[in-house]
């Protein structure tokens, strides 16, 4: 039989973010896949790459005072490294921020537009005037106009409520705070209803689908006309330029799914290998693995992008559900928030890797990941029926090496190799559970022909008579050759199950392959036996899962990113009562508030400012109207309730002070105030003003 060519891509993950175990989901279950695929010894390739556009990389790099490049470089790193942490191992890791990226997308877009899928439309959008850009949804806060909750997402409110931005009560910029202006701009949208009868056809019949998948496509999208996909974005976006239309860029969903193949391409300069091979010929499978969030991306605009674009359309889209832990969202303040890096300080990747593949069923039911659960299979299947077989027999056979023949076994190898194909069509349809299951059934018959059999004693009675000057030469040999019989069985046992499970611990299989000597190059290693070899000292394989890895992880997911959080060493807590003599008073009267992390902090953009002006709110009690210039044009009007401490307020004119630059506007009656000086102390004449030590000038930034 000829080999299968099948090219796997896993979703491409944002550039804005570090790998958490969310994700993991969906990488580990395609690298078991392809690791699957390989074993088998099919053609099979593993591309992916960084998600690297849109305004939120813009965003996020500007808060570290970086370009974009920069940013999207270092997390490229560390996503590889992460990746690399868990045995996820791919033929190529790319980014789309590349020139074969660029390349494809303008091919496509030709090809996009001879087929008059492109039109152009005039649209009104919110447009920030500090940040001198138009905000995607996300990016706008405003009044709900269902409910009236305040500071609401453009797109979306807590109450559930659905709308346009257009409808929100006092929108305005999450990133400046300004209030927003709508502008008109040029758009160009992909008329996607063009390709209706295609999707309808594709999503019926083609079987790329799971049947759940294709029954929501069919009731949610293709009932009713589709909506044009608007893929462009006036400028400034971090991405790709539009050819033909300058002063857009495309949307970052466009670029996306292309990086598939802008991967591959990356791939193919470097090992002489031909693109359309692998994208074009229609014997190769292109296989995708995604989340259920970013269904319709990949089983509507993507199937019309490549069939335009004459590429093969996906064999199958292969979507499985959401992480939850213990039941809930992965959450912060719990500690279940878990990112790779920290669960790789504390514990073997190899757990996780187990644990998911069994869950795995390649349904799109969501997956919950209890940490005792993992603790309690992990412990039990692979520690206590696998891992067990050569940790009990690995050491004698080391003493006696392997039988040259194969002990009688009565049947055991042959029940578990019988088994090849059963194991096979499981993975093959993403069933790891049902694999794991046969496998672990094998593992329980293995054990209990262990058990049975008792090398121990056998290898007590073999010493016995070593030591024994009467014994005769034979009933030596006779003893030894017992115990290297059972030893040869055990561990054929047990490699068998190791080679079912390569493609789940990968770890494991390195490992038994150093233990026994022998490489494990393919799935049929699975019906040859390991005979007359010696065998290496054993090491261990696997450790029981330790409760203080799991509870140190969690506990350091909690503090994540909290740098240098407090002072901890003896001497730096003696300082308490120090010569000074502070009192405690104040921590009385409002204690320390709940820890945040450093990216709740730098939520606040905290900035030099200097008052330029300064004066009585005659009407107000308490109100001073500052106005605080934070360099250049840029000032702010401030209403502070300082007036009993600052009763000439002329003298604060010139001052520089600490300033709330990103905080909300709020009308008051005598003007819009925007933004907020620091100042220390419990109010009236008791209220310090902070000035920065000399040096230090508006607009700086406060870290
Ligand atoms: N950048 C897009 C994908 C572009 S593909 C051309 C994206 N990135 S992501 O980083 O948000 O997610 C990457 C993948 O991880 C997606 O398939 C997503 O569904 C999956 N997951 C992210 N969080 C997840 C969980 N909590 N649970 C399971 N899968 C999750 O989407
Ligand atoms: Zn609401």
């Amino acid at each position: 039989m000829s080999r299968r060519k099948i090219l796997v891509t896993s979703a491409l993950p944002y550039a804005n973010g570090d790998i958490h175990i969310g994700h993991l989901v969906e990488y580990i279950q395609s690298d078991v896949w392809v690791r699957f695929q390989k074993l088998r010894g099919e053609d099979c390739r593993y591309f992916c790459a960084d998600d690297t556009h849109g305004a939120a990389i813009t965003i996020s790099a500007k808060k570290k005072g970086i370009s974009e490049e920069e940013f999207i470089a270092d997390v490229w790193k560390s996503h590889t490294e992460d990746f690399r942490g868990f045995d996820v191992c791919f033929d190529n890791y790319g980014s789309t921020n590349s020139p074969q990226t660029k390349k494809i997308c303008e091919e496509i877009w030709e090809k996009l537009k001879k087929a008059d899928l492109i039109v152009q439309r005039e649209i009104e959008q919110f447009y920030d005037p500090v940040e001198k850009r138009f905000l995607a949804d996300r990016f706008i806060k405003g009044t709900c106009p269902k409910c009236g909750r305040k500071e609401q997402y453009g797109d979306s409110c807590e109450c559930g409520a659905v709308y346009s931005p257009l409808d929100l009560i006092e929108p305005h910029s999450a990133i400046s705070g300004a209030k927003l202006e709508l502008r008109k701009a040029n758009h160009l949208f992909v008329d996607i209803e063009k390709a209706h009868d295609f999707l309808s056809e594709w999503v019926s019949s083609s079987d790329a689908l799971q049947p759940e998948i294709a029954n929501y496509l069919k009731a949610q999208f293709l009932s009713d006309a589709l909506r044009p996909w608007d893929v462009s974005r006036p400028a400034p976006y971090f991405g790709f330029k539009i050819p033909d239309s300058p002063d857009n860029y495309w949307y970052v969903w466009y670029d996306a799914p292309i990086g598939y193949i802008g991967s591959t391409a990356q791939w193919c300069e470097q090992n002489n290998e031909n693109l359309d091979d692998w994208w074009r010929d229609p014997n190769t499978e292109i296989h995708h693995f995604i989340g259920k969030d970013i269904t319709y991306f990949h089983t509507l605009f993507w199937p019309t992008t490549l069939k335009t674009a004459g590429f093969n359309l996906p064999k199958k889209v292969h979507i499985h559900g959401f992480l939850t832990v213990d039941g809930e969202k992965m959450s912060k303040s719990k500690g279940t928030f878990i990112l790779a890096r920290t669960y790789l300080k504390h514990l073997d990747p190899s757990y996780l890797r187990y644990f998911f593949s069994s869950k795995t069923s390649g349904h799109v039911d969501d997956l919950d990941l209890n940490l005792e659960e993992m603790e309690t299979k992990v412990n039990a299947d692979v520690v206590g029926v696998i891992v067990n077989l050569a940790s009990r027999t690995a050491k004698f056979a080391t003493m006696t090496g392997l039988a040259e023949t194969y002990p009688d076994d009565g049947g055991l190898f042959e029940q578990a190799a019988a088994l090849s194909d059963e194991i096979a069509a499981a993975y093959e349809v993403c069933d790891f559970a049902k694999a794991i299951k046969l496998i672990l059934e094998c593992g329980y018959r293995a054990n209990q022909y262990v058990a049975n059999n008792e090398p121990w004693n056998l290898k007590k009675e073999w010493a016995r008579l070593e030591a024994d000057e009467s014994a005769s030469p034979e009933a030596r040999l006779s003893a030894r050759t017992k115990l290297q019989n059972v030893v040869t069985v055990s561990l054929n046992l047990f490699r068998q199950i190791v080679v079912y499970l390569a493609p789940v611990l990968p770890d494991l299989a390195r490992k038994t392959e150093q233990l026994l000597n022998t490489p494990i190059k393919n799935w049929d290693d699975v019906k040859s036996k390991i005979l007359g070899t010696v065998v290496n000292e054993y090491s261990y394989m696997m450790t029981r899962v330790p409760k203080e890895g799991i509870l140190a992880m969690l506990e350091e997911s909690k503090e994540a990113n909290t740098v240098n959080s407090t002072a901890t060493t003896e001497e730096e807590q003696s300082v308490e009562t120090n010569k000074w003599n502070d009192t405690a008073q104040n921590l009385i009267d409002e204690p320390i508030a709940e820890t945040i992390t450093i990216d709740d902090f730098a939520k606040v953009d905290l900035r030099i400012g200097r008052i330029i002006e300064a004066e009585q709110v005659k009407e107000a009690r308490k109100l001073l109207r500052l106005r605080i210039s934070l360099g250049g044009a840029e000032t702010r009007q401030v209403f502070a309730g300082i007036k009993a401490a600052y009763p000439e307020p002329e003298k604060l004119i010139g001052r520089l002070v600490a300033f709330v630059a990103n905080l909300q506007p709020r009308q008051m009656k005598f003007g819009l105030s925007e933004g907020m000086i620091v100042a220390a102390g419990p109010g009236g004449p008791d209220v310090f003003v902070l000035s920065p030590d000399e040096g230090a000038q508006p607009g700086m930034r406060l870290h």
